[in-house]
């Protein structure tokens, strides 16, 4: 019935945007953009409200539709990643991410450019060279700021915020960065900071984020956050381009929801960073990856809570500039393939019909418009 509901309010955005397109004239509005979403709502604030894309996406009309219509900053899920811009070495394959630069200035939208160093999806070539001993350390380092450089110059002037690096912390208490790591374990823990300087280097305007996962809380301890804390402000103190903290935002409603989000990301904000949520996804226990439906009648009410509670956190802090779901729609969402039995993280359904977090978050944000302070980018 919800749902249904749900549906409803979506085909009759639809109509209103059909009918008044002309008389549309929103800040970040990107030509089909109707008044009532997400974007929308949200720019009244100053606040972009993005989704990751994987550009074969936009190929479904549906699907690039709500790409366009409701976000108005996009991020490529894979397809800015060493691995896919550079699968042979020397060789650089850009053509997956320019397609969404350009999907992005057609329709208004800025680019998070993800992500310049992390452990995961590296190419193939560089893995093996560092582990047959083929690639030396002082190599790695040279082509790691090749690479930087290269994929930055590439981008320069397209890119809004780049997440520079990701996930270099632990997730034990206390945290510390990881000397596990692949980074930090062949170049040591000040690659960190190269990486920002090298990155400002080539494109001075991006915003330029640390980017991980459970570092607003979301562990329950604060361990995480207090670790990426006392990390940023040594950064600052030494003059390094760290400029944004990212929190990812992946919530599961089987460890619920972490209360000290809004404290956390002012916290980062207090030293004069700009804060973003930008993968945020909330999953839980679903009866099938093909119809995820929670297997928990509660989930229905708790996932879409644990999303509003994020963005609630977000609206709360006014260096928070932009808030990111990872993905939009359950069928293209990375989760099932990654957690066995779990799905229904995203904002629509396998059908790509809105679902309660959809509403929600659209409340949210039309509340937040009358009385959350503006946010300048
Ligand atoms: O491209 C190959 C394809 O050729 C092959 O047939 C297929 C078989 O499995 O795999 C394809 O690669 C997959 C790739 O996504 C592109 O679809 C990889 O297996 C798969 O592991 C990879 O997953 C990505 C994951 O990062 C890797 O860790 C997800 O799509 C992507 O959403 C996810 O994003 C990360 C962020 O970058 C960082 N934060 C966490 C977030 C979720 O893990």
């Amino acid at each position: 019935m919800k749902l249904r509901h749900l549906t409803a309010i979506a085909a009759g955005a639809a109509t209103v945007l059909v009918a008044s397109t002309a008389a549309i004239a929103l800040p970040f509005s990107g030509g089909n953009t109707s008044p009532d979403s997400l974007r929308s709502v949200a720019s009244k604030i100053g606040l972009r409200i993005g989704t990751a894309v994987t550009p074969f996406e936009l190929d479904n009309a549906a699907y690039r539709q709500i790409t366009g219509d409701q976000f108005s900053t996009v991020t490529p899920g894979n397809e800015m990643k060493w691995q896919v811009v550079e699968p042979t070495r020397g060789t650089y394959d850009w053509s997956a991410a320019d397609r969404l630069v350009t999907f992005a200035q057609q329709h208004g939208q800025l680019v998070r450019g993800h992500t310049l160093m992390w452990h995961n999806q590296l190419p193939g070539w560089l893995t093996t060279g560092v582990s047959d001993g083929t690639i030396t350390n002082a190599q790695l380092r040279d082509l790691l700021h090749k690479h930087i450089t290269d994929e930055a110059t590439h981008f320069k002037g397209k890119i809004w915020q780049w997440d520079v690096a990701n996930e270099f912390f632990t997730d034990s208490n206390p945290s510390m960065i990881n000397p596990n790591d692949f980074w930090v374990s062949h170049l040591g823990a000040g690659i960190l900071a190269d990486a920002f300087r090298w990155a400002h280097a080539a494109d001075p305007h991006a915003l330029l984020v640390y980017n991980d996962y459970n570092i607003a809380g979301e562990d329950g301890s604060n361990a995480k956050s207090n670790a990426v804390y006392a990390w940023v402000q040594q950064m600052l103190a030494q003059g390094v381009p760290v400029q944004a903290i990212g929190d990812q935002g992946h919530l599961d409603t089987q460890y619920g929801f972490p209360t000290q989000m809004a404290q956390d990301l002012q916290r980062y904000a207090d030293l004069d960073l700009k804060v973003a949520v930008t993968e945020a996804d909330v999953r839980t226990f679903v009866d099938a990856p093909t119809t995820q439906v929670p297997t928990d009648h509660l989930a229905t009410f708790a996932q879409p809570y644990e999303y509003e509670q994020m963005l609630k956190a977000c609206l709360a802090v006014t260096a928070c500039i932009s808030f990111t779901v990872w993905g939009f729609g359950d069928a293209n969402s990375w989760i099932p393939g990654f957690f066995t039995g779990e799905g229904y993280a995203c904002i629509y359904d396998v059908n790509l019909n809105p679902k309660p977090a959809y509403a929600d978050m659209l409340q949210d944000l039309r509340l937040g418009a009358l009385g959350a302070t503006h946010r300048l980018a």
